[in-house]
């Protein structure tokens, strides 16, 4: 019998060489159309959350809305996208960061969450460790308290999670 870790693993599909030559891209679409499997992966962050204090989930472009939009909903919280750059209407502020494949920006309204606000920070992946950086970044200039950062995956192999950890970052990762 497979573990719940085990189980998501197994519908998560790896795709050589996409978007670019060498990259070994982590594709997270089998584990969402299955319903069980989201089910599982979704239920793993409930558990883990429902008594943490929170007072909001905040989730990364693009992949990280998708889980952080249904956790936020089951924690009965709300929900803070931080995008890339250019698609926030109102003020922002912004954080830019390389990445295992270019260069991005993203954004985080002025007014998403208050000093002092306990926040989970959430995508799908945590490759060089860039995105959730500069992620907690942005929460951290607002006064927010990000409580621990979640991803399904880690690639360890690229440094991200050493390098978010010794930041001060406490992290949680279902699978590498
Ligand atoms: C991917 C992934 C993470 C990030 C991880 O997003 O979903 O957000 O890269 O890489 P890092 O740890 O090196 O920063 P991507 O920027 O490809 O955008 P997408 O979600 O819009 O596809
Ligand atoms: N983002 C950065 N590196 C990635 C990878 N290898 N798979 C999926 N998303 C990624």
């Amino acid at each position: 019998m497979l573990n719940a870790s085990q189980y998501i693993k197994e519908h998560i599909r790896t795709v050589e060489n996409w978007p670019q030559q060498g990259v070994m891209f982590r594709d997270i679409t089998p584990l969402l159309q299955d319903p069980k499997t989201f089910r599982v992966l979704i239920d793993l962050f409930v558990h883990r959350y429902m008594d943490a204090k929170l007072d909001m989930v905040a989730g990364l472009d693009a992949r990280g809305f998708i889980i952080g939009s249904v956790l936020a909903y089951e924690l009965n919280l709300g929900f803070v996208p931080i995008r890339k750059k250019g698609k926030l209407p109102f003020t922002t502020l912004s954080e830019q960061y390389e990445l295992e494949y270019g260069s991005a920006t993203v954004e985080l309204h002025a007014d998403a969450c208050k000093p002092g606000d306990r926040v989970v920070l959430i995508d799908d992946l945590i490759a060089t460790g860039g995105t959730m950086m500069a992620g907690k970044k942005l929460l951290e200039r607002l006064g927010a308290e990000v409580v621990e950062g979640a991803v399904i995956v880690d690639l360890p192999e690229l440094g991200g999670s050493k390098l978010l950890k010794s930041s001060g970052l406490q992290l949680y990762t279902v699978c590498d």
